[in-house]
């Protein structure tokens, strides 16, 4: 059963093994257990670069948006490869610091920015807050002139383009809360040119995720573009223009564009531009560069449906559960023999715990599965429900495997709780 070569690229099999890199997941699974995450930095580099060549000597930054996956090592990677970050949080600011990141190579994204949080972004000296309404705006301000401090900003427009992916990811329509109205644009800016302590730097955009065509994002930079030249006409000029992230993967059948005629075609519509061009990939960097391995529990045929229970969940990989996702599931071994249309479900007590439905495959229980594409937005969005531990992540290199998570342990999970003191 052959591995899709442009689903991921770095897993092929040998001597019948399944191998990321030069490493037989069977060797990962002995090792450190399962489930486990398990990333290639070939990939992952490789993914970085695809995005970064097409810019050749134009001024860019690609911002990975560290929520798709923000484990220190992998962020670290990507600052070593000369990335910034899109950060929705404190916490993914304090992630980013302590992998290496530099702060002035920071965007702010999210609607819901606190006051801590907007302090440590100042005090941090980021490169720009995406502010995505005007009370916000306002906030920053009144923040920064009590700090003393300067704040870049760029407004979050929503040029509300049908990016055509799952609802739940989609976010540059008018009904999404992200951003604000084009319509508004312009008044907001000239607001902020007022405002105290705020230096207008940038616009940015993010119209969904998973996209697999070019036209959306086209068609939201011709917006831009309009409201850009509004803008200079008032004297109000750009040092950046965020296009935002959401370029798709293949998790099964998709086609998306590569990344350089992605990059290409956006390049071609900007022109002679002088401002700096920032991207927020997430997914695309990391999505195909990541397997989530597990082993086979049990195997429970039934009249109606077999199951193959496995040691993930959705707990683990949230995907499959909140979007009827699709990830390809392979054996590390493939048996010769006839094939079983199994349910592949985890152990969590929800009917939702599905990580594949309908997956013919050769199995007995003790097999090793690797669950495809779970590189993106899957450790990111684990849980601890049925207090299950988190998986472990290792990132292989070449033969090398480095733990670059270690799996939690139960006490961990409950070592902030506390019993009530002695009955009233
Ligand atoms: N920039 C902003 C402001 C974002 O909100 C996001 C993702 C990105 C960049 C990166 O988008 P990407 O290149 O990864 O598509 N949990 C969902 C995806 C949610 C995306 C949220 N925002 C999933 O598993 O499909």
């Amino acid at each position: 059963m052959p591995v899709d070569p442009s689903q991921c690229s770095f897993a092929r099999y040998r001597d019948g093994v399944l191998h990321i890199e030069d490493v037989a997941l069977s060797t990962i699974a002995a090792a450190h257990g399962t489930p486990c995450f398990v990333y290639s930095r070939a990939a992952l580099t490789d993914a970085f670069e695809r995005f970064d060549r097409p810019f050749a000597r134009r001024p860019h930054l690609l911002c990975y948006a560290a929520k798709a996956n923000s484990n220190l090592a992998i962020l670290n990677l990507f600052a070593r490869l000369g990335g910034g970050f899109d950060i929705v949080s404190g916490g993914e600011l304090a992630r980013v610091l302590a992998a290496g990141g530099n702060p002035r190579n920071v965007v702010f994204s999210g609607v819901g920015k606190r006051v801590d949080e907007i302090e440590f972004a100042l005090e941090q000296d980021i490169l720009c807050f995406n502010v995505e309404s005007a009370s916000e705006l306002r906030r920053i301000s009144q923040i920064a002139s009590r700090m003393g401090r300067s704040a870049p900003i760029s407004l979050r427009v929503n040029p509300d383009v049908d990016p055509k992916t799952h609802p739940y990811i989609s976010t540059g329509l008018k009904e999404n809360k992200f951003g604000v109205a084009f319509e508004d644009a312009v008044a907001l800016y000239r607001q902020a040119r007022s405002l105290p302590r705020i230096v207008v730097a940038g616009v940015d955009y993010h119209i969904g995720s998973q996209i697999t065509e070019i036209a959306p994002f086209l068609d939201a930079l011709d917006k831009l573009l309009e409201l850009v030249r509004q803008l200079n006409d008032e004297g109000i000029r750009l040092h950046h223009l965020d296009l935002g992230g959401g370029l798709g993967i293949r998790y099964r059948d998709e086609a998306p564009p590569a990344a350089d005629r992605y990059i290409h075609a956006l390049l071609a519509k900007l022109g002679d531009r002088s401002e700096t061009i920032i991207l927020e990939p997430g997914r695309a960097l990391v999505g195909n560069a990541g397997v989530l391995l597990t082993r086979v529990e049990y195997l429970k045929p039934g009249a109606h449906r077999n199951f193959a229970i496995v040691d993930a969940a959705m707990n683990d990989l949230m995907r499959p559960a909140l979007y009827d996702a699709f990830h390809d599931i392979v054996a590390v071994r493939p048996r010769a023999g006839a094939t079983t249309c199994y349910e592949v479900v985890g152990p969590v007590c929800e009917s939702a715990d599905f990580l594949g439905q309908r997956r013919e495959l050769a199995l007995e229980e003790g097999d090793l599965l690797a669950i495809m594409s779970a590189g993106a937005y899957g450790m990111s969005m684990s849980s601890n429900y049925n207090t299950r531990p988190r998986a472990a992540e290792v990132m292989v290199d070449g033969g090398i495997v480095h733990l670059i998570r270690a799996r939690e342990t139960v006490p961990q999970l409950y070592e902030s709780e506390k019993l009530l003191p002695d009955a009233r």
